[in-house]
């Protein structure tokens, strides 16, 4: 089938390589000129395992990139939307980019004999495809849906770091449109996938993917919770996590207590339900508990640390930038919080991340970056883990105090070693 997809983020550019390897003959869009163009050079936007290979295997034949979202348009059956939808300050979303896209898109259709397809990846609250996506395509093209052109909503659930594997393997497939024509098109698309693929409305796709965000984010927020109260009683959270993991009704995935979620999706989209719901009249208590342990949960390591010493001037080495392992990606890490708060009591910091150095030398220039680990060990007498990166499991920390806040060593710990909440 012949795809264009709009928007090439972590999500679109996934998607785009994705369906060019499984045959799909796909155009991406984006409106930046050097990302399309590292793209046609077969270089990736982004990092995440697995793309670039997938890029030198696809790129010119099965995936071009353009920034003529027209032209792409005209030249497809069907249009993935993905572009962003980031917060604004009240914890709403913003709707600028889906609006302009959907208008791009309807002025492009007009021209358009067969029935075009609109299906959105991109994270919407219930009701945006209906009351922003049609509206605008039938506002700018003088059509109707779903006589004259279809839309769905394919909710995305790759995380990064896997998102390759996961476009592959999906556990799921969930399509929601009320236009038969959509869910038929949508589905052969997904043929080859070996998963469930269920099929609903348009709202409860849209909602499926805030539900699943939000129950994944409250089971962080869970077992930090039961962590900070088993390190009050000094006993093994790890091992309460497994004893209750082993429960097939709860499984033993997303409860690794830590320094709390980040990214670009848990916080902004637990915050985006909870201002809609308020919104609805409804106030979403249990979300907005899941929110205010995971604002405090940094703050357990900074009062570990003071319980050792006062920070001012102390050297303190912080291992590791990004909201996980396995991506570049910083945003709304919570190292970032925590370096904000060391700075503020005035210690000294040494630091050291092996993908996100250049993206946080913009937000702090002053710091003191070090290019390996060894060196922040060296330089610090205090040392803070702060994204569960391999090569931290293997340093030799010798008898400085490391403080993790990631949950990183399995095994054989560092001789001096406190964990957040183990
Ligand atoms: C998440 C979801 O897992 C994906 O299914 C979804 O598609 C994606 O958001 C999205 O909405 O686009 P992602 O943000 O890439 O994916 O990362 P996760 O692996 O889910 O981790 C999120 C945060 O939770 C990280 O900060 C991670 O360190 C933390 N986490 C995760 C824990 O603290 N404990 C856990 O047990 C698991």
């Amino acid at each position: 089938m012949k795809i264009s997809v709009i928007g090439l983020g972590y999500v679109g550019m996934c998607q785009a390589a994705g369906l060019a390897k499984s045959g799909h003959d796909v155009i991406g869009v984006d409106i930046d000129k050097k990302k399309i163009e590292n793209i046609n050079n077969k270089i990736p936007p982004i990092y995440e395992k697995g793309l670039k290979e997938l890029l030198i295997d696809v790129v010119p034949d099965k995936l071009q990139a353009t920034n003529n979202l027209k032209e792409a348009v005209l030249k497809t059956d069907l249009s993935f939307i993905c572009v962003g939808t980031p917060s604004k300050k009240e914890g709403s979303m913003s709707m600028v980019q889906l609006k302009n896209v959907a208008r791009d898109i309807g002025r492009a259709i007009k021209q358009k004999e067969s029935k075009h397809y609109v299906i959105t990846k991109s994270t919407i609250v219930p009701g945006t495809s209906e009351e922003i996506v049609i509206k605008t395509i039938e506002e700018h093209s003088g059509k109707k849906f779903p006589d004259d052109f279809g839309v769905g909503m394919n909710p995305e659930f790759l995380r990064e770091g896997t998102a390759i594997i996961d476009f592959f393997n999906p556990d799921r497939i969930v399509i929601g449109s009320s236009d038969k024509d959509t869910v038929e098109i949508a589905e052969k698309i997904y043929r080859e996938f070996n998963c469930a693929i269920l099929k609903t409305s348009l709202k409860e796709a849209e909602m499926i993917k805030y539900a699943s965000n939000a129950l994944l984010a409250t089971k962080i927020s869970f077992i930090n919770e039961i962590g900070n109260i088993c390190k009050k009683y000094n006993i093994n959270t790890n091992l309460v996590a497994e004893g209750v993991g082993l429960d097939s009704r709860i499984s033993p995935k997303f409860l690794r207590s830590g320094i709390g979620f980040g990214g670009s999706c848990f916080p902004k989209d637990v915050n985006a339900i909870v201002y809609k719901a308020t919104e609805l009249g409804y106030n979403p208590r249990l979300l907005r508990a899941v929110l205010e342990v995971n604002r405090d949960q940094p703050l357990k390591l900074l009062e570990i640390l003071e319980n050792h010493c006062p920070l001012k001037n102390k050297k303190i080495g912080v291992l590791g930038l990004t909201f996980k392992a396995g991506t570049d990606d910083i945003r709304e890490s919570p190292a970032l919080n925590t370096i904000k708060e060391l700075l503020m009591e005035e210690a000294e910091l040494y630091i050291y991340d092996p993908k996100a150095m250049g993206k946080v030398k913009k937000i702090f220039p002053h710091l003191n970056y070090l290019d390996s680990a060894e060196k922040v060990i060296k330089k610090s007498e205090i040392i803070l883990i702060l994204t569960e990166w391999d090569e931290f499991k293997e340093l030799d920390y010798g008898k400085k105090l490391v403080i993790d806040g990631k949950n990183v060593f399995n095994h054989s710990k560092p001789e001096n070693y406190e964990g957040i909440c183990w």
